[in-house]
């Protein structure tokens, strides 16, 4: 077991309606709201106006337009400058985790007299941020329980995690019936993210029965609930227990105790979507079973047996190897019955820029450092994303 420190501020507020408590918690924050939004679904569902109807008496400024896979400039440049020249008390993010991250960057800049860019990197430092309320839209990120976010930067083919404890939302409203308008690919593509969450915590070098417990029953929720909510996208149960397992996946509970692994699939995906803007949790379907054959060994078939047996039900009675290759194989199967297209080239990826977006990933995602549950070097990547293709 490691040593860890635990301590999620963000309260949750969940369940079926609850958006009708959104007065008397804004309250507590101010007046002056800057309310942040994507492209348009908060219109259709009519989340849009009942905000509205239930906020009469405050001054609200707007920013829209947020797109998947939020990006620096304009979004974040504008959102900081509507909130110094507005004074803007509190950030309202409706909408999906790339709005919720998108106003994390936009609570830390909103802050600081620099540029936000330097506070994404982590050239200085976040010593405050702009309270945040969400209304969540989306079951994929975690966003609502996490203090981190994601940005974008095209010139530079840059999408990089921010993360400080100031970025924990103070409230996040998770009403599930938000999600029975989330398009199939989208919907799905969030199941795949929040299963990789649990993925990337699960293999590690300092596993605990606890947290294997609980990611495994979050697996094996996603995996039932993923595929009734494709059959029947209004099925409530489904719908709710996916947001539990996807607001929990990304938050450390899980796997408390456990060792960072480095996550590399992640640091992987970053790049696929930085260069072609593709949608997260895809890329991370497509690259998950083929990292783990690439990184399939003596030292970690038994790992990779562990999660087949508990959760796919793979039989325990196997030569352990062969475990492990059913448990791969039944994971690609898993998202291929999702509906998920399982390869880059599905999702406009060929050969031509894999070789770069290996070494853009070498260098800057640090998948080789001490500690991490198998090291992986520019040519693993690459090999990697050749066997995704
Ligand atoms: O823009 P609008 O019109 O709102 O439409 C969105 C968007 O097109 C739509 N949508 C959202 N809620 C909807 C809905 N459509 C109908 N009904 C609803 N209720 O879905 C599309 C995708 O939305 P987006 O916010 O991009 O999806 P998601 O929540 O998957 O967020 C993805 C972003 O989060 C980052 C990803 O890298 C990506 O940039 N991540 C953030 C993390 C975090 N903060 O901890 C961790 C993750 O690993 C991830 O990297
Ligand atoms: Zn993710």
């Amino acid at each position: 077991m490691q040593n860890f420190e635990y301590c999620t501020p963000t309260r949750i507020i969940f369940g079926k309606g609850v958006v009708e408590k959104l007065p008397e918690t804004m309250k507590l924050f101010g007046k002056r709201v800057l309310m942040t939004y994507g492209g348009g679904s908060i219109k259709r569902i009519g989340l849009y106006d009942k905000v509205k109807e239930l906020l009469p008496d405050y001054e609200i400024y707007e920013l829209s337009g947020i797109e998947p896979n939020p990006k620096y400039n304009p979004s974040v440049l504008d959102g900081v400058r509507i909130c110094k020249e507005k004074k803007i008390d509190v950030i309202l993010a409706v909408g999906g985790g790339s709005v919720l991250d998108c106003s994390k960057a936009i609570a830390g800049g909103a802050l600081y007299d620099g540029e936000t860019w330097d506070l994404i990197t982590g050239k200085a430092e976040t010593t405050g941020a702009l309270p945040i309320v969400d209304i969540i839209t989306m079951a994929a990120t975690g966003s609502e329980y996490d203090s981190g976010g994601v940005i974008s930067r095209k010139e530079t083919n840059d999408k990089i995690p921010y993360q400080s404890m100031h970025l924990f939302p103070k409230v996040s409203f998770i009403d599930p019936t938000y999600t029975f308008s989330v398009p199939k690919h989208q919907m799905v593509s969030g199941v795949a993210d929040a299963m990789n969450h649990i993925w990337e915590d699960y293999f590690n070098l300092d596993p605990n029965g606890l947290a294997d417990g609980m990611m495994e029953s979050a697996l094996r929720s996603l995996i039932r609930n993923g595929l009734k909510a494709v059959e029947n996208p209004e099925d409530y149960e489904a719908r709710a227990e996916i947001f539990l397992d996807a607001t929990l996946a990304c938050n450390g509970i899980l796997a408390i105790g456990e060792q960072f692994s480095g996550w590399p699939m992640h640091g992987m995906e970053h790049a696929l979507s930085a260069y072609y803007d593709i949608t997260h949790g895809i890329g991370l379907a497509i690259l998950t079973p083929r990292w783990m054959t690439h990184i399939l060994s003596e030292k970690t078939e038994g790992r990779i047996a562990q999660y087949g047996v508990n959760v796919l039900g793979i039989d325990s009675s196997l030569p352990v190897r062969e475990q492990a290759e059913k448990t791969i194989e039944e994971t690609y199967k898993f998202f291929e019955s999702l509906g998920i297209p399982m390869h880059l080239r599905d999702v406009g990826i060929d050969e031509s820029r894999l070789q770069e977006m290996a070494h853009h990933v070498a260098v800057n995602e640090g998948l080789d450092r001490p500690g991490v549950y198998v090291p992986l070097t520019e040519q693993d990547i690459f090999e990697i994303y050749k066997a995704s293709l």
